[in-house]
């Protein structure tokens, strides 16, 4: 499949340069996205010069280069501002920086220089900058934001107060290429953010409390923001403050209404009849199931589990006991959720051959997590009666606690 590149002036004299990476199977060689995912980088083009805000990835860094070149010489880029070091925004950047003969200076916080130098075996001249820091490139003024954690320590945001515009980077940005540009059209947002609560389940999860820390800082700025600019996903320019607030909700766990999360592991399905019964019970007292499945025909990605573990209000988990351990997807997944996924309430199933072992270790790691475990229920096999009733009642205890 053929990579669309997008490069649109959004304003006069600000480009959106922008790349729909269709290639891309594994988000970060991890994450299944058949949504795919896009790079957006932005151009500033002023007097005495032109300004690039991050990049591509590096297969697409010769993409860039011709897209640039439709608006200016490359030799004209006077400063590329690399807001974070992570690959799929920095990867274009040696090419680029040959194309423009290495005359551009790369402003980046004090960490990002040795990551690019390390990444790239390149040696630019460097503008390291401070937050708070106000440069003025092109003919505009740019105040630097510095937001470590978003998504690594080194990360920073550009505001152009003459512009309101806010480049972000990795925050406030999501999987998926909309088929739109901004977020002016209702139903484009609606159909884009089940992407961005995957992206930051996926990416951002395990540095959630940075997303609060972060927005609480931009709102004691008191920036106008007339646009908010993200590295991934779409522009926002009709409601900046919606993507603000979505971005908060999951960091902060709000639960998107009555949803349980229900995940099974199960080799020969045993166990799985259990877990059916506990998300029937679900239903049954006004709960809304999303039940995923591990067993002989079926293997959900771990990056749509977790989308849906940030904003459901509890999770059950139904493990097997493997090799005196967790069924392995199991362990795995409950590894993942206790780093990416804000606490909640779970009950936690686990059966056992010979000598049980699956939902003790389940529910130590998510106790020492901070989960709330509110039941946990073992048997040999497949579930008694006397189970059944107890899974029953987990789910109603459950339910209540969340
Ligand atoms: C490869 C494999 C490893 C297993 N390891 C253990 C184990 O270490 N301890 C145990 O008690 N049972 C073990 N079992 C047995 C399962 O936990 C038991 O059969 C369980 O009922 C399987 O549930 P299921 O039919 O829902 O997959 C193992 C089974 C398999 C196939
Ligand atoms: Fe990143
Ligand atoms: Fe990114």
């Amino acid at each position: 499949m053929a990579s669309r590149v997008l490069s649109q002036e959004i304003e006069p004299g600000f480009h959106l340069l922008r790349v729909d990476d269709v290639d891309v199977e594994y988000f970060e060689g991890i994450w299944s996205i058949p949504e795919k995912v896009t790079y957006n980088a932005y151009l500033l083009v002023g007097d005495g010069g032109a300004v690039l805000f991050d990049g591509w990835k590096g297969i697409y860094a010769d993409d860039l280069i011709e897209v640039i070149r439709g608006i200016v010489d490359l030799k004209d880029i006077t400063h590329v501002i690399v807001h974070h070091a992570e690959p799929d925004h920095s990867g274009s950047l040696s090419k680029v920086l040959e194309a423009n003969g290495f005359r551009a200076e790369v402003v980046a916080h004090p960490m990002a220089k040795p990551m690019i130098e390390a990444f790239y075996r390149i040696a630019p001249r460097f503008r390291l900058v401070k937050d708070g820091e106000e440069l003025a490139l092109a003919g505009e003024k740019i105040k630097i934001i510095y937001t470590p954690w978003l998504h690594w320590p080194e990360t920073i945001m550009s505001y152009l107060p003459d512009r309101r515009a806010l480049i972000t980077c990795d925050a406030f940005g999501g999987y998926s290429t909309p088929r739109a540009i901004f977020d002016d059209d209702e139903g484009v947002v609606k159909e884009y953010l089940p992407s961005v609560r995957k992206y930051v389940a996926n990416i951002i999860g395990f540095y959630r409390q940075h997303i609060t820390r972060n927005i609480e800082k931009i709102q004691s700025l008191n920036l106008s923001i007339g646009i908010l600019a993200p590295a991934h996903g779409l522009i926002w320019r009709r409601n900046p403050q919606l993507i603000i607030d979505y971005y908060r909700s999951l960091a902060e766990g709000r639960p998107d209404g009555n949803k349980i999360l229900i995940i099974s592991g199960s080799m020969y399905r045993l166990l799985e009849k259990a877990a059916a019964i506990a998300a029937d019970e679900v239903e049954r007292l006004g709960g809304r199931a999303i039940f995923y499945r591990f067993n002989d025909s079926s293997q959900p990605p771990f990056s749509e589990i977790l989308s849906d573990a940030m904003d459901s209000r509890a999770i059950i988990i139904a493990a097997t006991t493997y090799e005196a351990g967790v069924y392995p997807p199991l362990e795995h997944l409950v590894d993942l959720i206790s780093r990416k996924i804000p606490q909640k309430p779970v009950l936690v199933i686990g059966s056992y051959g010979w000598g049980p072992a699956a939902a003790r270790k389940i529910s130590e790691k998510l106790a020492s997590a901070g989960f709330k475990i509110i039941d946990k229920i073992e048997f040999q096999g497949s579930a008694s009666e006397e189970d059944i009733r107890r899974i029953r009642e987990g789910v109603k205890m459950l339910l209540e606690s969340s």
